[in-house]
């Protein structure tokens, strides 16, 4: 291990203005209130309805807002990763254009796909450059147009998933806080349960796909749920034990938002009470890549230098893991 540590420095989040309540869905498809809270814990979620927009427009706002609440010159960013399984397109690179767009004009930048792991994944990946010293500045941005993926005669998926995006940036530490440890691991059995089969290059799109709606995500919610709930709460268990840690050393929990049941069995099993738990699910549903940047964005004033975070999330194919990272600055509000 090198003697760099990679902190989290700053944050920025974007959320769509329009709400796609469980009220507008009861008009929509067989569904209702009580259904959607009690299985999911969902109320509402955003969606980017401008047609003319992607997934890139909800990068750049979040990178925005980041670059403003921190004064950062984008200048001097030396990578953009954005991670994300809704691409403005299959092969122009998302990231590529989100650097340009926000002024980081030295930076080289990739997207990143892990679905709902993706932005774990990518904290992976951009405190890696850090540690090694190879960059000093790296902008790990969550972003999913999911609406663009969802059919909404679906009520099997269409009353998780919404839109959004989120952002932090990762700088070397001289206080010894930042990136601790992690357990990532994914299974290729996933991509029974959880996809989308057609415009890929095993089924690329055509006439009939379209018609079968093989474009949209399918999802086998039941078996998803069995693999998730075991499998993010036995990281999050190891990497605490690992760690010779008990839950009076975890200041938060920071989960994946699929489910509140999945959360909630997760925070049983290291025994964390409600309140170190974040949560933003009712208001944003599912948002895949984004959810862990908006959590963090939506209690970056409550954190405090050297609290201990522990990350969660699962996903499709199927990918999952956990990540120990102390918080390196208090907010000044
Ligand atoms: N509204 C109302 N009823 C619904 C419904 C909906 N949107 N979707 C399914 N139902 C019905 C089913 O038809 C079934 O009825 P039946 O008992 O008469 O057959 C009943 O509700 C239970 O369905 P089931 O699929 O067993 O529900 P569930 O408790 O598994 O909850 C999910 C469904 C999707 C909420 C849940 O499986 C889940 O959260 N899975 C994991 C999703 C996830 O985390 N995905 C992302 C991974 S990152």
């Amino acid at each position: 291990m090198s003697n760099i540590k990679a902190a989290i420095t700053a944050v920025g989040a974007f959320a769509p203005e329009y709400r796609l309540t469980n009220a507008i869905l009861e008009t929509m498809v067989d569904t209702n209130d009580e259904w959607i809270i009690s299985r999911t814990g969902i109320k509402e979620r955003r969606i980017l309805k401008d047609a003319d927009k992607g997934t890139s427009y909800l990068a750049i706002q979040a990178a925005k807002d980041l670059i403003k609440s921190s004064n950062l010159d984008p200048s001097t960013i030396d990578l953009v990763l954005v991670a994300t399984i809704t691409p403005d397109m299959p092969v122009a690179s998302t990231s590529a254009f989100v650097a340009s767009e926000i002024g980081a004009v030295n930076a080289f930048s990739y997207d990143l796909m892990a679905a709902c792991s993706g932005f774990l994944f990518g904290m992976s990946t951009a405190t890696s450059y850090i540690e090694s010293g190879r960059y000093k500045k790296v902008l790990l941005i969550g972003a999913d147009k999911m609406s663009s993926i969802i059919n909404y005669e679906d009520r099997a998926t269409c009353i998780i998933f919404g839109d959004g995006a989120g952002a932090v940036l990762f700088e070397s530490n001289s206080e010894d806080y930042g990136f601790e440890d992690e357990i990532l691991l994914s299974d290729g059995i996933g991509r029974n349960f959880l996809k989308i089969d057609a415009g890929g290059s095993l089924l690329p799109s055509s006439h009939e796909t379209v018609d079968n709606k093989q474009h949209y995500v399918f999802q086998d919610g039941k078996n998803v749920f069995k693999y998730a709930v075991s499998k993010m709460a036995d990281v999050t268990e190891q990497i605490v034990k690992r760690n010779n840690l008990t839950n009076e050393d975890i200041d938060w929990l920071v989960p994946h938002q699929a489910n509140k049941r999945i959360i909630d069995a997760t925070a049983r099993r290291v025994d964390l009470p409600e309140e170190k738990v974040m949560i933003n699910i009712h208001k944003y549903g599912n948002t895949t890549s984004a959810t862990l940047p908006l959590l963090l964005k939506e209690y970056e004033t409550q954190l405090k230098k050297g609290d201990r975070l522990v990350f969660a999330a699962f996903g499709g194919g199927f990918t999952w893991g956990s990540i120990l990272l102390t918080w390196a600055y208090d907010k000044q509000t």
